[in-house]
């Protein structure tokens, strides 16, 4: 540790996969009301905070995913710090200084809401650093104004919650997440939220017959879940981003057509029960991928998390 600087708080900012989103309206603000349903799962970025003696704030960005992500107040863990550091300088009628270091592992414009999570993640990590607590609404308030799916990071104690509102009206759902594997692929493509949205024309609600997703559905075996998974998104993103639609294509021919698009896209998911069954599809996709020359950012295998945006208590050892 330099000298002038404390010990570092560290939180975890999972990703989050969209089992259910359905596109109820657009709303006069251009946003659109959505239904949804969110579950975090154990890919995560770590975000660690620290007091320093020089005033301001510094982030800096690292890590296997770290490729275009900026490192300043285009970075909503950045804007998020920022907020309590001035809420922190207030309160001590001082300038103060925090560091940021952001280790990425959850790929960006991917529909896994890592910048989102990150935002939530910097809120609790700063917090500690800076020993400023906001209250509950206060900091609900901050990450709804950064993005529509920053607060969900924070209100989901278990990583599974319903959404509604522009997504920002969070009701979690205090359970255990479900047992499965969920196998994740992220093209190399990204998709501009912003530009999928207005290719959408609601509402996009689930047909009709389809299962409804409810809690209940958490406890079925994946393959029965499958059949109650939507997107109302997932046509409006593969009209409107070029080359996604070849991923698509790719996870047909080996005969995963059960997977869905997260969120806007561009990472496609897919539900298993057991381990060996998720692996063994996920090198038949790995072989169908190279023969089609497509390299992903991204294809792997995790578990649901069990809970959102978390400080790591000190004694868990992860360090900075
Ligand atoms: O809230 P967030 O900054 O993540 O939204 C990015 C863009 O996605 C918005 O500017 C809007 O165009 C679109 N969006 C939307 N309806 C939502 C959420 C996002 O139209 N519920």
């Amino acid at each position: 540790m330099s000298e002038g600087a404390a010990a570092w708080q560290v939180a975890r900012a999972p990703a989050k996969v969209n089992l259910s989103l359905e596109v109820l309206a657009r709303r006069a603000d251009g946003y659109h009301e959505l239904d949804t349903l969110m579950l975090c799962v154990d890919l995560a970025d770590v975000l660690r905070a620290r007091r320093v003696e020089r005033p301001g704030l510094a982030l800096r960005v690292g890590g296997a995913a770290a490729a275009g992500v900026p490192a300043d107040e285009r970075n909503l863990a950045w804007r998020a710090a920022q907020a309590v550091l001035a809420r922190a300088q207030r309160r001590a009628g001082k300038l103060l200084g925090l560091e940021l270091a952001l280790e990425k592992h959850v790929p960006s414009g991917a529909g896994l809401g890592g910048a989102s999570s990150d935002a939530a993640a910097a809120v609790l990590a700063a917090q500690a650093a800076l020993e400023c607590e906001l209250a509950r609404d206060e900091q609900q308030e901050l990450l709804a104004s950064l993005g529509s799916d920053c607060p969900f990071f924070l209100a989901s104690p278990s990583g599974l919650a319903r959404c509604t509102g522009r997504g920002e009206r969070v009701e979690p759902l205090g359970r255990a997440p479900p047992a499965w594997w969920i196998l994740l692929l992220t093209p190399d493509v990204s998709c501009p939220t912003a530009q999928v949205y207005s290719a959408v024309r609601p509402p996009l609600c689930r047909p009709a017959g389809l299962p409804s997703l409810g809690p209940q559905t958490l406890d079925l075996p994946a393959r029965e879940a499958r059949g109650g998974l939507f997107n109302g998104l997932e046509g409006a993103a593969l009209r409107s981003v070029p080359g996604l639609r070849a991923w698509k294509d790719a996870l047909s021919r080996c005969g995963a057509e059960h997977w869905k698009l997260s969120g806007s896209g561009s990472t496609f998911y897919g539900l298993h029960d057991d381990r060996e069954e998720a692996l063994a599809e996920l090198d038949r996709l790995r072989a169908e991928l190279g023969r089609s020359g497509l390299r992903p950012r991204l294809a792997t295998a995790v578990r649901p998390a069990g809970r959102g945006a978390a400080l790591v208590p000190p004694e868990s050892g992860a360090r900075a």
